[in-house]
């Protein structure tokens, strides 16, 4: 079974890979009629089916003839939650898979690391620009900024640090929300803008991705958000900044609570 169709691409690699039968659900009606005409172009045995459906309107004995044996799914959004993944995956296993199904990726979690950089810090905030004073803006911009260019210079003024992991293989229900301060070492000095944060996932027990901020991934439409702080704050190393992360079921949040 895959949740989200898309282009149909991982669904015919599975089936190359040798899944005996694969059935793949797309929430969305022109992207499924897509990826069936995309599948039929490739021909394949064994079939892939393409089924034009959310994954919670799927019925064992009327889209599948079983229960499936293993789950691959790449429904994440930049920010982890966004596409719904937790509720689709916790239905998934209460009604589409067998025990001790397989699922990948089988763990993910959401990383963080402080941020700042005058590059970085004249895109996201104003001050003086051509000598009026604009700073007031600040208080009213978004506080949360999709980073898509990669010819802006970030610093990462901490090391990475996880503020929530799921591991969807061993948990059947995840909490609808939680709440944390997370301890992190600032590791080098300068103007901290916020946190900038990214995903990690595990497929199984080796083969991990991650779009680390440092890494430049050839292609990944997965971008880093950037969770910027109502003021710059002055960081210095061996200071040990308190973040707060929240999440609900399709959100992450993070805020600055002082410094140990
Ligand atoms: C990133 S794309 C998947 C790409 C795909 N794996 C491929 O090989 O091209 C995610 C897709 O999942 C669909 N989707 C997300 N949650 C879903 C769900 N619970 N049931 C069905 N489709 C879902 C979205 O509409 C979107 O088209």
């Amino acid at each position: 079974l895959e949740i989200g169709t898309g282009s149909g691409l991982l669904a015919m690699m599975a089936a190359r890979l040798g899944a005996r039968q694969v059935t793949t659900c797309e929430a969305v009606t022109a992207i499924a009629a897509t990826a069936r005409a995309i599948v039929a172009d490739n021909a394949f045995t064994p079939p892939v089916t393409v089924i034009s459906k959310m994954s919670t309107g799927l019925e064992v004995g009327v889209d599948m003839d079983e229960r499936a044996d293993l789950l691959v799914s790449e429904i994440l959004s930049s920010e982890f939650l966004g596409e719904g993944v937790l509720a689709s995956i916790e239905d998934a296993k209460r009604r589409l898979l067998k025990p001790g199904a397989r699922i990948i990726p089988a763990r993910g979690s959401i990383q963080f690391a402080l941020f700042g950089g005058a590059d970085i810090e004249h895109n996201i905030r104003v001050d003086q620009v051509y000598g009026f004073d604009l700073s007031r803006f600040n208080a009213i911009v978004p506080r949360k900024h999709y980073i898509s260019r990669n010819d802006l210079n970030i610093e990462l003024l901490s090391e990475a640090s996880s503020a929530f992991s799921f591991d969807f293989a061993g948990t059947d229900r995840f909490p609808v929300s939680e709440r944390r301060t997370i301890e992190v070492p600032v590791r080098q000095a300068g103007r901290c803008c916020g946190v900038i944060q990214w995903i990690r996932l595990e497929m199984d027990d080796s083969h991990v991705f991650e779009n680390h901020p440092a890494i430049k991934n050839p292609a990944s439409g997965w971008q880093h958000c950037a969770y910027v702080f109502p003021a710059t704050i002055e960081v210095l190393p061996g200071q040990i900044a308190l973040i707060g992360a929240a999440r609900n079921r399709t959100t992450p949040w993070f805020f600055f609570q002082g410094f140990k």
